[in-house]
């Protein structure tokens, strides 16, 4: 199954912008300058996907607002990983009934991992009326022809066709922050891990070429950006469909000789290909944030390999030592699945005796979710909801009570952090980041949003850290 690597030619891009400076040509004309609303769901990548979204936007001459009853466009940028994550949408989406019956010229756009679904395209197109407009992933870049298409035409359009993927660089894009970028260097996923639907909505692994990456970064940390996450789904195998030569760890070092203040950060590794290249690296450059989020989804060997995972929880553990032995101050998070297909009390006891010996900063948690298309839908279920429940809420209470007891050891430290945001709420006016990602709530001028200080941590609970800038 050799994936064929199809870039988008830089002309289809420029018809593209061509297109929007037409849309913009009648925006300017129009009596009141029309306003557009980007609502993402899911991960780092669909922000990143909305920001170039909204870059298109943006070319057309488009204001923007939260307010849907105030917008013209309303772009849906959806999430399949959970069906959770799939109801809230559709619930979301059939609201805006309402919006469209007062602003009857109101666009209404689904794009994102959910409309690459067959059956969701398909419950869109007969159950939704109010969309307009349904686009998957693969289809972003010529999102301003879809739309003008389906603005003239007044008809619905669907762009939704199966696709290995596509590699578009040079899209236009709105970033959200001015402190903190998030800067993809992959996309797609060729793991198929038995529960997962990325592979299928997401297409074949492919990676941007090293030199674009490197100069996008470049441009980040000219325009003053200070936190760079570079986005994939597994970025340890960032290179191995090109023939550059060049892999993850060469990327980061790259990026790490790039003069400026700044942070390197990336998401998610997959521990199946964590080298220890990758964790002396990670040690070597200074500018490389001391955080990997290593999701490990079971502590049970059974588990692991019906997941299709390629590692077992010996392996993993020795990874983990590896990085903290290379770097003492390591914060480690990770992601796990609780109630697999057949998960048995002892698999999921095998997941706490992990969690327990590792003892992450933070842990994110799911309950397992079927996703029609995948190996693990099919495979028979037999632990009842509560039971998966009780287990759900077993690991929480204990990641949790780890958390804690991780950020109290920050009380009375001094930590370099970097101010990301203002937050509105007083006494902790500020967020900022340490190093290795905590989010601290600090207290102090906002003129120091942008810069990293040295922050005195005065007390911490399961979720955060609380500090002040430290005086001397
Ligand atoms: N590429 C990343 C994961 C992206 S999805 C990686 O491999 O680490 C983020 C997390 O969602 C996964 O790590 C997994 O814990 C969870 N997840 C994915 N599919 C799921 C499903 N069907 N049910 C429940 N959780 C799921
Ligand atoms: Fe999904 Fe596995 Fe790919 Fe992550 S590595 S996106 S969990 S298939
Ligand atoms: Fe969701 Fe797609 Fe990300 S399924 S988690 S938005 S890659």
């Amino acid at each position: 199954m050799a994936y064929k690597r199809v870039e988008i030619p830089a002309a289809e891009l420029a018809r593209q912008r061509d297109i929007c400076f037409e849309i913009r040509e009648r925006t300017e004309r129009a009596p009141r300058r029309p306003l557009a609303l980007v609502d993402t769901y899911g991960c780092q990548q669909n922000e990143a996907d909305s920001e170039e979204l909204r870059g298109y936007i943006e070319l057309m001459g488009y204001g923007f607002t939260e307010n849907e009853n105030e917008a013209d466009l309303i772009v849906v940028n959806t999430c399949a990983i959970r069906e959770h994550a799939e109801m809230r949408v559709l619930g979301n989406v059939g609201a805006l009934v309402h919006a469209k019956a007062k602003n009857p010229n109101l666009l209404v756009a689904v794009c994102g991992c959910m409309a690459q679904r067959p059956e969701m395209a398909e419950k869109l197109r007969k159950s939704f009326r109010v969309v307009d407009l349904v686009f998957g992933p693969h289809e972003l870049w010529r999102f301003p022809e879809l739309y003008k298409k389906a603005r003239d035409t007044r008809r619905r359009v669907f762009a939704v066709e199966p696709s290995e993927g596509v590699v578009a660089e040079g899209l236009p894009v709105r970033r959200s922050g001015r402190t903190k970028a998030w800067l993809s260097i992959m996309y797609g996923c060729n793991n198929f891990c038995t529960y997962c639907i990325v592979p299928y909505v997401r297409g074949r692994e492919r990676s941007r070429r090293f030199a674009d990456v490197v100069a996008e970064a470049r441009e980040l940390v000219e325009a003053g950006y200070r936190d760079i996450t570079l986005l994939g789904q597994n970025v340890n195998s960032y290179g191995k469909d090109l023939d550059e030569g060049r892999d993850f760890a060469d990327l980061i070092r790259a990026i790490n000789d790039i003069p400026g203040d700044f942070l390197i950060r990336f998401m998610t590794s997959h521990p199946r290909d964590a080298t220890e290249k990758l964790f002396r690296t990670m040690a070597e450059c200074e500018k490389c944030a001391k955080h990997i989020h290593l999701p490990v989804q079971s502590g049970s060997d059974r588990i692991l390999r019906e997941m299709n995972r390629h590692y077992d929880r010996a392996k993993y553990l020795d990874e983990v030592r590896l990085a903290r032995e290379l770097m003492p101050e390591l914060v480690l998070t990770t992601d796990i699945i609780v109630g697999f297909p057949g998960e048995t009390a002892e698999d999921f006891a095998e997941t706490l005796s992990l969690v327990d010996e590792v003892r992450y900063d933070a842990m994110f948690t799911f309950i397992f979710s079927a996703r029609e298309g995948t190996k693990a839908a099919a495979m028979p279920d037999p632990v009842p909801r509560e039971e998966k429940q009780r287990w759900f809420d077993e690991l929480v209470e204990r990641a949790n009570a780890i958390s804690a007891e991780k950020h109290a050891a920050y009380i009375g430290t001094r930590q370099r952090v970097l101010v990301d945001g203002v937050t509105g709420r007083e006494p902790w006016n500020l967020s900022a980041r340490t190093n290795g990602g905590r989010l601290v709530h600090l207290r102090g001028d906002e003129g120091l949003v942008g810069s990293f200080i040295d922050a005195d941590i005065t007390d911490g609970n399961t979720w955060a850290l609380y500090g002040v800038p430290a005086a001397d």
